[in-house]
Order: C-alpha cells, then sequence, then structure tokens
C-alpha cells in the first residue's frame, strides 16, 4: 500500500506535503477509498445513518456569492414552513423510522429564538428518543444555549473554507470566517455535537486551501463533518464559474475517513447531484450517513442552492425506499438508530 496512507491510516495525520500530495493526486483516489472504506468498516461495520432533512425557509439575511438563495437573487421564491408544516414531515419521517430530523434553512430572522425553540420543544415532545439538529447559521451564544436547553441535539455549520482570504472572496464583508469559526467552538463548548464542512471546488479554491481546511477541523474535532462539490447557481454572482470535481470530492471524503475515523460524514445530495452514482460512490469512499429530504415536494425544488438538484420531485417515502436500495447495492445497510458519533478516541470493536 502507498506509505503516506498507511501513515495517514494508522496515525490520523502527515506532514504537509505529504497531505497535499494525496489531495492534488487523482492516481490515489481508488487506494485511497479502499483504506478508507476499511476504516469505516472498524468503526461502523456497514451501518449507513438517515437523517430526515427538513428544509424550512429559504429566506436568507446573507448574500453568499455561491448560494442560490442568497438575498439578492430576487429569481428566488419564497417560502417559509409553518410549524404544523414542520411537525407533518417529523411525523411522516417518524413513520420511515427516521430517528434524526434535521431542521436546516437560511438565517431568516422571522424565526426568532422564541419560534424556534417552540418547534425543537415540539419535536422532542411528540418523537422521544429523537435527536433534533439545527442547521440556521450564526447566531448569539444566548441562542445557541437557548436551542440547546430546549433539546437541540447537533448543530451543523459548514465553515466553508477556513482560509481568510478565500472566505473573503466567497462572502460579503458583513461576513467573517472569524466570527464563523467562533460560533463553531461556542456550539462545543455548550454541548452541542457539532458539524462542518466545506466545499470541494468552490471558486478560486486551490489545495493549499484544502490542506488548511483539514488543519482547521483538526483544532476543531467535529462530530460531523459535511462536504460536497460546489455546484453553480445561474443566479448568482458566480455563475459562470465551473462546479467541482467529483473526484476530488472522493478523494477529500476518504481523507476526513482517515484523519476522523470516528466522525458522521454524509454522502451529501451535491454529491449525489453531480453524478448519479455520487452517494453510493461517496459512501465507498468512506462516508456513513445519508439525508433524504423530507420537506413537503411543493416546496423543495424552491430550496436551490445550486442548479439541478436532486429529489426535488419525490415524496419522503420514495426517496427513503430509493436510498435503501441504492446503499444495500453500494455494500451497506442503513439502520434507522439516531446514530450517535462514537467517542473519537475508543475504537468499537469491528463488526
Ligand atoms: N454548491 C454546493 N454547495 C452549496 N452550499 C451552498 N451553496 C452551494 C453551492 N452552490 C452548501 C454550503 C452550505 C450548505 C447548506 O450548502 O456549504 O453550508
Ligand atoms: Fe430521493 Fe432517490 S433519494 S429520489
Amino acid at each position: 500500500m502507498n506509505e503516506s496512507i498507511a501513515r495517514l491510516t494508522r496515525t490520523r495525520d502527515l506532514p504537509d506535503g505529504e497531505l497535499l500530495t494525496l489531495i492534488s493526486d487523482p492516481m490515489g483516489e481508488s487506494e485511497l477509498a479502499q483504506a478508507a472504506d476499511a476504516q469505516r468498516r472498524n468503526w461502523y461495520g456497514t451501518e449507513v445513518y438517515v437523517r430526515g432533512l427538513i428544509e424550512f425557509t429559504n429566506y436568507c439575511k446573507n448574500d453568499c456569492y455561491y448560494c442560490g438563495i442568497r438575498r439578492s437573487n430576487g429569481k428566488a421564491d419564497r417560502y417559509r414552513l409553518t410549524d404544523r408544516q414542520i411537525l407533518n414531515c417529523c411525523r411522516q419521517g417518524w413513520a420511515l423510522g427516521f430517528r434524526t430530523f434535521v431542521l436546516q434553512g437560511g438565517e431568516d430572522h422571522w424565526y426568532t429564538d422564541e419560534r424556534i425553540c417552540h418547534i425543537v420543544l415540539a419535536i422532542k415532545g411528540e418523537f422521544p428518543g429523537c435527536a433534533v439538529t439545527l442547521s440556521i447559521g450564526e447566531k448569539e451564544r444566548e441562542s445557541y444555549a437557548a436551542y440547546r436547553v430546549a433539546g437541540a441535539d447537533r448543530y451543523l455549520l459548514r465553515h466553508e473554507t477556513a482560509s481568510d482570504d478565500h472566505y473573503q472572496m466567497l462572502h460579503p464583508s458583513s461576513l467573517s470566517l472569524a466570527h464563523r469559526k467562533n460560533c463553531l467552538f461556542t456550539l462545543k463548548e455548550l454541548g452541542y455535537q457539532v458539524g462542518s464542512g466545506f466545499m470541494v471546488g468552490s471558486p478560486d479554491q486551490r489545495p493549499e486551501h484544502l490542506l488548511a481546511d483539514l488543519r482547521f477541523l483538526q483544532r476543531l474535532q467535529p462530530a460531523m463533518i459535511g462536504i460536497g462539490p460546489y455546484i453553480t447557481h445561474p443566479d448568482t454572482p458566480f455563475h459562470d464559474q465551473p462546479s467541482g470535481d467529483l473526484h476530488l470530492t472522493l478523494r477529500m471524503v476518504s481523507i476526513l475517513r482517515l484523519m476522523f475515523p470516528y466522525a458522521l460524514i454524509p454522502a451529501t445530495t451535491a454529491l449525489g447531484t453531480i453524478h448519479p452514482r455520487g452517494r453510493e460512490l461517496g459512501l465507498q469512499a468512506g462516508a456513513n450517513v445519508v439525508m433524504p429530504n423530507l420537506s413537503p415536494v411543493g416546496v423543495r425544488e424552491k430550496y436551490a442552492l445550486y442548479e439541478n438538484k436532486i429529489c426535488t420531485g419525490e415524496e419522503a417515502a420514495e426517496c427513503r425506499s430509493c436510498l435503501e436500495g441504492r446503499v444495500r447495492l453500494a455494500g451497506y445497510e442503513i439502520v434507522t438508530a439516531r446514530g450517535d458519533v462514537k467517542p473519537a478516541n475508543k475504537k468499537s470493536s469491528p463488526k
């Protein structure tokens, strides 16, 4: 086996130069995937966890240059789900066996802390034992603390890119990487299982930026790491930029599995969008989570962060059974447990 991959597997780390080679070298891909798959089997067997994703608002106060629901996109058809609609999504999901609900939305101040807490309390009340994940952006510590008291267990906030210059190139000056990183550490302090991550192939991204992303994640030690290819959206300032590359994304998934063997790593919708078997390939490269869409079919197309997003026409049950088949064909099995993260230092017994 390639010496660097063997050492990365053993020590969860490598010097910058060797990591850069693994990031950039297309020849290493299948060996990386094999090592990553072996490592995921050591830690998680063939289990794949499901998270029911509810995209509850596409209003956003931010104006990130890559994102289709950015404030300045006048073509976006905006919507907000009511508490009742959100709970109905959860009911459907619960019946399909989902034990984790992810509430994701733009940064939308219409949902005050009180409203968010009310929704979290209602979900935790009706579905005992479920995990609630929030993915609603940068907030004050007090807000994060209040959601936690209401029962939120996990929080997803991708750092997007860990390099200041690159962050500024992707975002307007009202947003800062320092603030985003602070939010992530605050969330950890408050006891959330924290997920971060980045886009692969975003405009002007170089291998050094991806290396910086890995180094940042080593400091953060997140429970979950979500990555996917950047995909162009026609109604954004980056409309003429190329989308990210499938193979680079797969190599990054494998490197993440080897550096963070305990982590929950989704085979993302963006991966499934750039390639018909993208999610299956993601699983075979080391991912162990899938996030089927539970949003009402009527709003799905409106939550268009990027173009040609998959699963916009299918009912929750269709996505569930479609994914079940895909996961099985890829060589794994969906389990409906909450799927909490394993302690980073303790290796579970291999299945
Ligand atoms: N392509 C791929 N991913 C995107 N995201 C936002 N816009 C795009 C895009 N154009 C990702 C960001 C965000 C997550 C919810 O979706 O990483 O954190
Ligand atoms: Fe949604 Fe296949 S997962 S249709």
